[in-house]
């Protein structure tokens, strides 16, 4: 997180569908390109926020749960590349998708497991870090460099 003035929002859901809402309300906040690193344990939630966040950017294919996937492209308002870096055996391997390129291309990258590349952690925009406190309870803080500090507002 490169700016010094980070801001964060913390926000619980009790549901899947209350993740993807919360997802589809800062998919449809953001206006450029830029990257966002998810953390969190196997099943608290990337993909779900993820799949919103691809709806609200204006997705309409459906958005897969790909953690056998590394790389996946969408079409939205603006180009959308979903990352799972799960299996990431190599920072060089990420280089060989060319994900450095799509950076600053005016693109949304959203990374699964973004702690899992230091060098994709280190230049990510927003880093959401998704933390299971029961069945389905999901405690959800977004943090954002103060450059884009809006798509926080009102969330
Ligand atoms: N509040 C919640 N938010 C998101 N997912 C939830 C919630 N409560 C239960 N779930 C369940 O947790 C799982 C989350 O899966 P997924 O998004 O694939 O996790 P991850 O990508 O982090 O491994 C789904 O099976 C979903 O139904
Ligand atoms: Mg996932």
């Amino acid at each position: 997180m490169p700016e010094s003035r980070p801001e964060t929002t913390i926000i619980t859901t009790n549901s899947e569908s209350e993740t993807e809402r919360l997802g589809v309300s800062l998919g449809c906040r953001i206006d450029k390109g830029l990257c966002i690193s998810l953390v969190g344990a196997l099943g608290s939630g990337k993909s779900v926020l993820v799949r919103g966040i691809c709806k609200g950017l204006g997705v309409e294919e459906d958005v897969l749960s790909p953690t056998f996937i590394l790389y996946e492209e969408y079409v939205g308002r603006v180009p959308v590349i979903h990352l799972d870096l799960y299996r990431l055996d190599h920072e060089r391997d990420i280089e060989e998708l060319g994900v450095w390129d799509r950076l600053g291309d005016g693109s949304v990258v959203l990374v699964e497991w973004g702690d899992r590349s230091v060098h994709l952690f280190g230049v990510s925009d927003i880093v959401i870090n998704l933390e299971i406190i029961g069945d389905t309870e999901r405690r959800i803080a977004v943090r954002s460099s103060s450059d884009c500090a809006g798509v926080l507002e009102g969330l």
